[in-house]
């Protein structure tokens, strides 16, 4: 079971780190343009703010809210990778704020981890980013190639040439997958997606979404994951966060989400540029 307790995180507005996207650079581009907006109190920026939710065992958690709302960020604090202001994050039985890195590792063991843009190890062939973490965990060689081939089946590239290819020279969608076979390559228990749909065709984003099910139904996984895409999250999730402004405004299974009446979420599930989610 994952938890968060009254999580708060900010970062001061001197140190707002670059944007990943393009749409979040320019958002920083207008906001810089009218000065403080978004930051609140003592020139902070809070992030998140007072937020808690809980992500049962052997369930699916989307997360969801417009760009810059800080989805990525939830998913980093859960792995540790950040530490929150204030509040408690329980993974498994453990309350992860403030470990030391080298108990951190032994819970990220059970961990993995679908970054937002694929992030694979640009040197390394697609087979060596998928059996990265089993190289680590010094397994047989014969072993890890046998669980490489597997999962890179699993995700549509079952083609051996594709598996001596660097990050560099398969596209984009094919990178996402790779990102997820090698997530998946340790059997971990719980596992964090960061929009792992996004820039692929419908049909492979179908794949990924069945290939997230069946592995919670066969391997009892535990998942959060960060998605836009409406219909995949109201097929997939057993539970439905969304973030906004820092805060949950949206928590409950896909038809209780569908019910709230709140024009924020409304907006969203509606996908409406009129309403009181605006660009800047
Ligand atoms: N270390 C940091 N320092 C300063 N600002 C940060 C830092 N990390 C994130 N931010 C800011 O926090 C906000 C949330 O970022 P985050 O990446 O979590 O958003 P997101 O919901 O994942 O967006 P997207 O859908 O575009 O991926 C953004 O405004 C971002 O600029
Ligand atoms: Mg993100």
């Amino acid at each position: 079971m994952i938890e968060f307790r009254h999580v708060t995180y900010s970062v001061s507005s001197g140190e707002a780190e670059e944007p990943t996207t393009e749409y979040g650079r320019l958002r920083r581009a207008v906001e810089a343009a009218r000065h403080k907006q978004g930051f609140g109190r003592r020139g902070r920026k809070f992030i998140l703010d007072d937020v808690s939710f809980e992500v049962p065992e052997n369930s699916i958690a989307c997360i969801m809210g417009v760009s810059g709302t800080g989805k990525t960020t939830l998913l980093r604090l859960m792995a540790g990778l950040l530490q929150p202001d204030s509040g408690e994050i329980w993974i498994d039985g453990h309350n992860i704020v403030g470990l030391k890195e080298r108990e951190m590792m032994e819970i990220r063991r059970e961990m993995g981890f679908v970054f937002q843009y694929g992030a694979l190890f640009d040197s390394l062939s697609v087979a060596e980013n998928v059996g990265f973490g089993l190289e680590q965990q010094r397994r047989p060689k014969s072993e890890i190639a046998e669980i490489v081939t597997a999962r890179l089946r699993e995700v549509g590239l079952a083609e051996e040439s594709v598996h001596r290819k660097l990050p560099s020279e398969i596209s984009g969608g094919m990178r996402k997958r790779v990102a997820m076979a090698r997530a998946l390559a340790t059997a971990p228990k719980i596992v964090l997606y960061d929009e792992p749909t996004s820039g692929l065709d419908p049909v492979m984003a179908r794949v990924i979404d069945d290939l997230i099910v069946n592995l919670r139904e066969r391997a009892g996984t535990t998942n959060v994951v960060v998605s836009h895409h409406l219909t995949s999250i109201l097929r997939i999730s057993n539970l439905v966060i969304m973030l906004h402004g820092g805060q949950i405004v949206a928590q409950g299974t896909p038809d209780e989400v569908r019910q709230i009446d709140s024009p924020v979420v409304q907006q969203f599930l509606e996908g409406r540029a009129d309403g009181p989610i605006t660009v800047a």
